[in-house]
């Protein structure tokens, strides 16, 4: 397996602390590996950074499995980067070219402050989880594997809403910054189950004003989003919150 190697130039957010103004500064990288992943080329920069004795770029990240949420940047204007479905730290310099420009800025949402370069504040995310994204469950014995039988159809789709990674790159492509992809997900893969019953309308309610008072948007449909959504999530989450919503409110 021949491994190749390219020359770019990074266009990067630099921003001492939520305060500070911040601005792009211009990095050359040579010999980047195609296959590096684009959190190991920012390594390879941090290096580079640290040896020269400057800061190195703050960004976030954990599992550099896609399956945690907490890595995340626009590269080049797209959230989480060019590859459809693909988290920022399973994107791989392959999909870049010799001599290329990547302008990297941080998730931009008004919900999400920017702590330090690449690195946002989320936890508004994680606040309307605490609204309600929950089951409660009586403790006793463990209960008889399909003693609660659910369609397949079903199961399905509550495990496809439940594969949201919480990562916030469809509030930051949102126009409006809204996080109705998310806030859809999770309510969407509780409501279907019937686990997911007794709560149901508090649920509905709490998350939505929640989101409200974190300061996200609304949807208008511009399904960017949905775009940019590296588990592919579906925008039919947020008509089903928007019934889910409605039902809690009236009836
Ligand atoms: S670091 Fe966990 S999804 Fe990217």
């Amino acid at each position: 397996m021949s491994t190749t190697s390219i020359n770019l130039s990074l266009e990067i957010w630099r921003q001492k602390d939520s305060k500070a103004k911040g601005d792009f500064e211009t990095y050359k990288l040579t010999n980047i590996s195609t296959d590096m992943s684009f959190l190991e080329m920012l390594d390879v920069l941090n290096e580079q950074l640290t040896r020269e004795g400057s800061d190195p770029v703050a960004f976030d990240h954990d599992c550099r499995e896609g399956i945690c949420g907490m890595c995340g940047a626009v590269i080049n204007g797209i959230a989480h980067g060019p590859e459809p479905e693909t988290t920022l730290c399973q994107l791989h310099m392959r999909h870049f070219n010799e001599g290329d420009t990547l302008v990297i800025e941080p998730f931009r949402s008004r919900a999400f402050p920017i702590h330090k370069d690449l690195v946002t504040d989320r936890s508004a995310l994680d606040r309307i989880i605490q609204a309600g994204g929950y089951v409660s469950v009586n403790t006793g014995g463990t209960p008889d594997g399909n003693s609660t039988p659910i369609p397949s159809a079903t199961a399905e789709l509550s495990m496809d809403a439940a594969s949201c990674i919480g990562c916030g790159a469809c509030v930051a492509s949102c126009p409006n910054g809204a996080a109705m992809l998310f806030t859809g997900a999770k309510i969407s893969q509780l409501s279907l189950l019937p686990q997911g019953q007794p709560e149901r309308k508090e649920r509905a309610m709490a998350m939505v004003t929640a989101m409200d008072k974190e300061g996200f948007g609304n949807c208008t449909n511009e399904r960017e989003c949905e775009a940019v959504c590296p588990k592919g999530i579906s925008i039919r989450n947020i008509a089903r919150m928007n019934r889910e919503f409605v039902k809690a409110s009236f009836f």
